[in-house]
């Protein structure tokens, strides 16, 4: 019981330091654990490309009373340089080149930073004021990384295992740092494929093209190349991607040829060989006509075998795709008919 009650007027303790603290917190906006919790969440690697814009998605939580955001009142937003004096709004930037263009009463601190030039790759720390609290977001710095070319774009999906008659929507995406400036991209399927610019769950955005094609075998070995061309101050950069299909397709064009060609002396060697066009490479059955039926003589790309009688043959080339089959070809033997 004794240590019961102790225990709670520690506790009573504890809560009225923290009080206290947080009191302090608020009027003070410190940074060292005992200020107003205020942290912002944006995706987790930001890039930049130099000469372009950057929209940073950005939304935070501070543990403040939810009407303080509610009421009407205006709290003001700004960005403030780590080389700064991070706990001073006035010593930060809301302005054309650094626009906090999200509503900061929906705690939605999206930002776009016009203009990137190399210098920016700096830290930046959101700072909120307004009458009732002041508070800056300490231990979560906004940084990105500024790079001179951009990434190369996507094609989607993997075109390396695919089949004949399959229908595939390919597409191309670029990253897009710049809402008002998406890239444009342009490939060597359909040159008015539709240009869509998206958002991705992080906030960042996204342009692609799309493009449904039917597989056929034609399409094996073809190399799509997608190009992303952006828009910077003083010119443009572009980057490219470019990818080789792999259709596996049926055997196609499947001829027999004999040789010697013409007729044959009786008993001699003869030799017939089949070939195809498939992928996987093809299995070979060779075949004769018969009266009854057509009888299963060899496997193999070649049948030789020493001529006694005139036939007729033909061969099968069979993969895991289906199978087609040559036309027939004669064996005649001299003197014979
Ligand atoms: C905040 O920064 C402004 C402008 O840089 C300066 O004039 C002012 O003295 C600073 N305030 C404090 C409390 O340091
Ligand atoms: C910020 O951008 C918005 C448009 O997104 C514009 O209306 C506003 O004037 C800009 N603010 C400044 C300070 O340039
Ligand atoms: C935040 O603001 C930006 C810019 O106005 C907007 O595009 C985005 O949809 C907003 N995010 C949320 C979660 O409302
Ligand atoms: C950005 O471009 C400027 C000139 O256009 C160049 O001086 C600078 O080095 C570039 N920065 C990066 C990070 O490539
Ligand atoms: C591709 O096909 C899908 C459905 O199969 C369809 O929703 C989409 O609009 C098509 N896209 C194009 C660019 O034709
Ligand atoms: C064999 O493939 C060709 C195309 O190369 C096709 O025109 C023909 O119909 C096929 N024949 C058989 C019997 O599958
Ligand atoms: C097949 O014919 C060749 C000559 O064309 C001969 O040398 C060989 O012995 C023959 N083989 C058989 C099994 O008859
Ligand atoms: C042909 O005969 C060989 C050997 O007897 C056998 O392995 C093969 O499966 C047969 N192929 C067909 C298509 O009947």
């Amino acid at each position: 019981m004794k240590v019961y009650h102790s225990l709670s007027e520690n506790m009573l303790t504890v809560n009225m330091l923290l009080s206290v603290f947080f009191l302090s917190g608020v009027s003070a906006g410190g940074c060292g654990g005992h200020q107003i919790t205020f942290v912002i969440t944006t995706p987790k690697s930001i890039v930049a490309l130099n000469g372009s814009c950057l929209q940073v998605p950005c939304s935070f939580t501070v543990q403040v009373a939810e009407n303080d955001f509610d009421r009407g009142e205006q709290t003001s937003a700004k960005w403030i340089p780590s080389n700064k004096d991070i706990f001073n709004i006035s010593q930060g930037f809301n302005n054309d080149q650094i626009n906090i263009t999200g509503n900061i009463k929906q705690k939605n601190c999206t930002t776009v930073f016009s203009d990137i030039k190399s210098r920016q790759e700096t830290e930046y720390f959101l700072r909120i004021v307004n009458s009732k609290f002041r508070a800056t977001a300490c231990s979560t710095p906004l940084q990105f990384t500024v790079q001179d070319s951009p990434e190369k774009p996507r094609i989607e999906p993997d075109l390396k295992d695919l089949k004949e008659h399959q229908s595939v929507t390919v597409t191309c995406s670029a990253f897009t740092p710049c809402p008002h400036s998406p890239p444009e991209l342009t490939w060597n399927l359909q040159q008015d494929s539709l240009r869509q610019t998206e958002k991705n769950t992080d906030g960042t955005l996204t342009t692609k093209i799309q493009e449904n094609i039917t597989l056929s075998d034609t399409h094996d070995g073809y190399n799509i190349r997608c190009s992303a061309r952006y828009p910077v101050i003083g010119g443009i950069k572009t980057s490219e991607t470019e990818v080789t299909l792999s259709v596996s397709y049926a055997p196609k064009d499947t001829s027999a040829s004999i040789s010697p060609s013409g007729l044959v002396s009786a008993g001699s060697r003869v030799e017939l060989s089949c070939s195809s066009r498939a992928k996987p490479p093809p299995r070979f059955t060779w075949f004769r006509n018969s009266e009854h039926g057509d009888m299963n003589v060899s496997v193999g790309k070649v049948y030789s075998f020493n001529a006694t009688e005139g036939g007729k043959y033909y061969c099968v080339a069979t993969n895991d795709l289906g199978k087609n089959r040559s036309s027939v070809i004669l064996v005649t033997i001299k003197g014979n008919s």
